[in-house]
């Protein structure tokens, strides 16, 4: 079926759309209400739901109309390269995101029973190994890009431990995936296919020696998943905690370095870092507009007409910051709003997502207290793209700190490197005090 869209359709790519998205939601939102039609690539339509309780009428599916399965959509899309991206990202997979009702609660029941297995006092003290890690690289040169250095290189590095892997695998895993990402044809396939190794030699590693971890947990679950449900099961944990915690832990400090009212709580606190991600959720959601739902049959939604086999995508950036009359208390999510979605499908990892991102920031900004950034916030780029908010770079300054110096400092813990690998069993030296690996007790 082929949307019969207005000659004004709001476009989700190019530099315009990266650089002030609020402008084109502001725009859309003046001339269609609630749902605008928009284009997230060259002839590939959608409807953007931008207003806040149409978004909600959504996500918690009411009507009963709503459903994430995508496939008749998927079905007649052109031949082209764009389409073929948009594949990438929207494509049908046998997992939670793309699921409902009775199939969707037995593997939403997996994800969240494996994810309460995980104690957050030991994923704490993995995100500060980490992060002292990767701190250590850049603490004694006075500069960072904190995007690159810091945020996008965290969440890949705890998820490679929280799936039972030794620190020797996370490198591999790192550039697997951003060849897969940010490449097109030979260097992406090359790295798709090494992300698809990774997973498949994770499975069989543990189903032949189970460990206490996320792979053996989904694998040995009483849901008793199929293996290739277990794969894509693994492939979206780890594509979902990615991209989106990467960007949270970018998107909240680049508030905190450019704005005085948290500046100042680095020192002595006035706002603290976990307003800063509420505001990160509220006002920039990691997620923009990464929110694919469909209709069982036509519809007519907040003044639109939606028919099946019509891409509509939940835009969390807009209907976040709708000028709207609903009021604070009832759309608040602690503040949050809908950064972590809302109704069914909503983030099961909100808790550990959380608990990363104000990890990562609280370590960042214990050791270097002094960050400012080098370029104005409103000069910093953003990676182009329809789905997510994400800063293409965050350079920031400070006062260079030395590993010879006294006080607590990032050289405190043994960097976990290819050249020290740690085995989730063998006992990581940590500030002071020796631990084991959070799987290990
Ligand atoms: C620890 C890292 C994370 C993991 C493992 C994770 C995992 C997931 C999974 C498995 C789903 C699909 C749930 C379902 O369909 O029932 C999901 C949904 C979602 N996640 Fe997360 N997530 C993580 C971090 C984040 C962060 C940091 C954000 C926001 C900044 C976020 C925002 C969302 C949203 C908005 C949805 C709903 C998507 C929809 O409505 O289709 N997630 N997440």
């Amino acid at each position: 079926m082929t949307m019969r869209y207005l000659p004004d359709a709001g476009r989700l790519y190019g530099p315009d759309f990266a650089r002030d998205p609020q402008a084109v939601y502001a725009a859309l939102r003046h001339r269609h209400g609630a749902v605008a039609p928009v284009e997230i690539a060259p002839g590939i339509e959608a409807h953007l739901v931008i207003g806040y309780q149409a978004a909600v009428d959504v996500l918690t599916n009411a009507g009963g109309v709503w459903s994430k399965n995508g496939t008749d959509w998927q079905a007649r899309l052109p031949g082209t390269p764009e389409a073929a991206a948009m594949v990438g990202m929207l494509g049908y997979r046998t997992n939670a995101l793309y699921s409902d009702g009775v199939e969707h609660a037995r593997y939403r029941k997996v994800i969240t029973d494996c994810f309460s297995m995980i104690q957050p006092h030991k994923l704490r003290q993995t995100v500060i190994e980490v992060c002292d890690a990767l701190i250590a690289r850049f603490a004694a040169k006075g500069e960072a890009d904190l995007a690159a250095d810091f945020a996008r290189a965290i969440p890949l590095r705890i998820f490679n431990r929280l799936l039972g892997r030794p620190d020797s695998d996370s490198d591999a895993l790192i550039k697997a995936l951003s060849d897969m990402m940010e490449a097109d044809g030979e260097v992406g396939a090359r790295g798709h296919d090494a992300f698809y190794r990774y997973i498949g030699e994770l499975i069989q590693a543990k189903t032949a020696s189970p460990g206490d971890d996320l792979t053996s947990w989904f694998l040995h679950h009483p849901a008793g998943l199929s293996t290739e449900e277990v794969l894509h099961h693994l492939v979206l944990v780890i594509a979902a905690s990615y991209e989106p915690t990467a960007s949270l832990i970018s998107n909240a400090l680049s508030r905190m370095v450019s704005d005085d009212r948290y500046y100042s709580s680095l020192a002595n606190g006035a706002l603290s870092t976990y307003d800063a991600l509420l505001e990160a959720l509220r006002a920039e959601p990691a997620m923009a507009n990464y929110g694919p739902y469909f209709v069982r049959q036509p519809v007519h939604f907040h003044g639109t007409w939606i028919q099946p086999a019509e891409l509509v995508l939940v835009s969390y950036a807009a209907a976040n910051t709708e000028p709207t009359a609903v009021p604070e208390e009832l759309r608040s999510d602690g503040g949050a709003y809908l950064g972590f979605g809302a109704g069914p499908h909503r983030c099961p990892a909100s808790d550990p997502a959380m608990l990363i991102a104000m990890t990562a920031i609280e370590r960042l900004t214990s050791h270097l207290c002094d960050l400012e950034l080098t370029v104005p916030r409103e000069e910093l780029l953003w990676r182009p793209g329809p789905f997510h908010r994400s800063l293409a770079h965050l350079p920031v300054r400070f006062t260079p700190i030395r590993p010879d110096q006294p006080g607590e400092s990032p050289w405190a813990v043994q960097p976990p490197s290819s050249s020290t690998p740690s085995e989730p069993t063998s006992p990581v030296r940590s500030a002071g005090y020796v631990t084991s690996a959070p799987w290990s007790s």
